[in-house]
């Protein structure tokens, strides 16, 4: 049976007080829709829609850099869930299976709570996601009979009898394709909010003799985002998620509550995480590893048996192979560093290649970026780059070559040579006792004229 995706996304969210669309604030580096499209990605649908209103285009921007393949389509005005899952009709036209309404701005939902309703789905029309809410709230209640769902009411439209109910709609529904839009016409807005709710689809299926029910899941999971609040708690989640993974995949994280993670973040079995460690987007750590304290990594590959840190920035390109020794106050981008080489000490190294076993000394840089262009460096393996050397990019070292301390290397080394890219020394026998006394017998006397 196939599996379609939709995810409605046009709300303004302005309790989130910001000039961003709400679901592109970010949680773990990725944004909310896209945490609510990867949990509906492990039901392999076959169409993925995305509905958009308030700052489509950033959104749809947004949606294209994810997932090329997703259809977005527009919701002008933001009339309701079910004028909104209407807005999806022609994407998903003549499709058969199973649709899943996923709001883009609950990012909790386990890919195993859609698995049980998909099974739901075999014996019903409708399957509703539901909570023991702890505090009912706002949200819409869920009215059944026994195993039956016979209709959801919204708060605002709710009898006080029916407010004291605690079962409440998470948001989620999986519907029948072949009959969705059909009860999607059917909702009108005559209700306290005037909006088409998607939640009067289940009683007007029910009123057609189709079958509707519940599937349950924990609170915390059906839990949306509208406030800066709910985001940074929402983070908090995602970060405890990720800490726990990492440690029952064979990770050591000496204080777990001090290491951030990404939505992607991969750390390979027995690599160690020392304190304070930031994980942007794209990091694969692998195995035996070591990330010291205070460190920042994104979009980058650190080998096995790496060390790293403490205090160093890993950017975006960076792909360290393995034992490669990365030290303190090192900034690395776009660049290879072999096997076994070594940046120990205060360098910036820029769209570089560094052969296996090279040595870069302290305060290496690579000059790569001349105003305009951005210039490539690559140094040979088994070199040795003295204290304090500035490559001049676009500039080659040969392997086995060496550059004296404090040299601007500004044209290519060969193989196996040693540059000297600095000034001549002069030494001045006497000069600086000369040079004192006199210093020392000025300041006397301008002290005398003062005093
Ligand atoms: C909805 C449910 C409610 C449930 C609650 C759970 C309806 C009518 N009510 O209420 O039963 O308890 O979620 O959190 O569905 N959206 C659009 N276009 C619109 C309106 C909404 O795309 O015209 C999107 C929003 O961006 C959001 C989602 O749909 O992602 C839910 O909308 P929201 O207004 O937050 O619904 P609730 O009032 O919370
Ligand atoms: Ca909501």
């Amino acid at each position: 049976m196939d599996t379609h995706l939709i995810v409605l996304a046009a709300g303004q969210g302005t309790r989130m007080n910001s000039d961003l669309p709400k679901v592109l604030h970010l949680i773990g580096g990725a944004p909310l829709f896209a945490h609510a499209l990867a949990s509906g990605d492990a039901l392999n649908p076959v169409n993925r829609v995305l509905v958009v209103g308030h700052g489509g285009e950033q959104v749809r921007r947004a949606a294209a850099t994810i997932d090329p393949e997703i259809t977005v389509v527009d919701q002008t005005r933001q009339l309701g869930t079910g004028h909104a899952v209407g807005c999806a009709r022609a994407a998903l036209n003549g499709a058969t299976g199973t649709v899943f309404v996923l709001f883009g701005d609950t990012p909790f939902i386990r890919a195993e709570t859609l698995q049980r309703m998909a099974e739901a789905r075999a014996h019903n029309s409708i399957v509703v996601l539901g909570f023991q809410a702890a505090d009912p709230g706002r949200y819409g209640r869920l009215v059944t009979d026994g195993h039956r769902l016979e209709r959801i009411v919204e708060f605002n439209d709710a009898s006080p009898e029916e407010r004291t109910i605690t079962l409440c709609n998470g948001g989620i529904m999986a519907i029948d394709a072949t009959v969705l839009f059909d009860l999607v016409d059917a909702v009108g807005n005559a209700n306290a909010s005037g909006e088409y709710y998607l939640t009067d689809i289940v009683s007007i299926a029910r009123s057609r003799g189709l079958q509707a029910t519940a599937v349950t899941c924990p609170e915390a999971e059906t839990m949306g985002i509208n406030t800066r609040a709910e985001l940074a708690r929402g983070e908090a989640i995602f970060q405890a998620a990720k800490r726990d993974e990492a440690l029952e995949n064979g990770v050591t994280l000496i204080a777990p509550n001090t290491v951030f993670f990404s939505f992607d973040t991969y750390v390979g079995r027995d690599a160690l995480v020392e304190p304070n460690v930031v994980f942007g987007p794209g990091v694969t750590v692998e195995t035996e590893a070591v990330i010291r304290a205070f460190s920042h990594l994104e979009g980058c590959h650190v080998g096995a048996r790496a060390v790293v840190g403490p205090y160093a920035r890993l950017r975006p390109g960076t792909e360290l192979s393995n034992e490669v020794k990365i030290g303190n106050f090192v900034e690395i981008k776009n660049s290879l560093i072999g096997d076994g080489a070594k940046v120990n000490h205060l360098s910036y190294v820029g769209d570089a290649e560094v052969g296996e076993n090279t040595n870069l000394g302290a305060g290496t840089v690579t000059c790569n970026y001349d105003g305009v262009f951005k210039h490539r460096t690559v140094i040979g393996r088994g070199a040795f780059i003295g204290s304090s050397t500035m490559l001049v990019a676009p500039v080659t070292i040969g392997a086995g070559a060496m550059t004296a301390s404090g040299s601007v290397i500004t044209s290519d080394v060969p193989d196996g040579a040693l540059a000297l890219g600095r000034a001549k020394q002069v030494n001045k026998p006497g000069l600086a006792l000369r040079m004192f006394e006199k210093l020392k017998a000025l300041k006397a006397s301008e002290q005398k004229v003062s005093g």
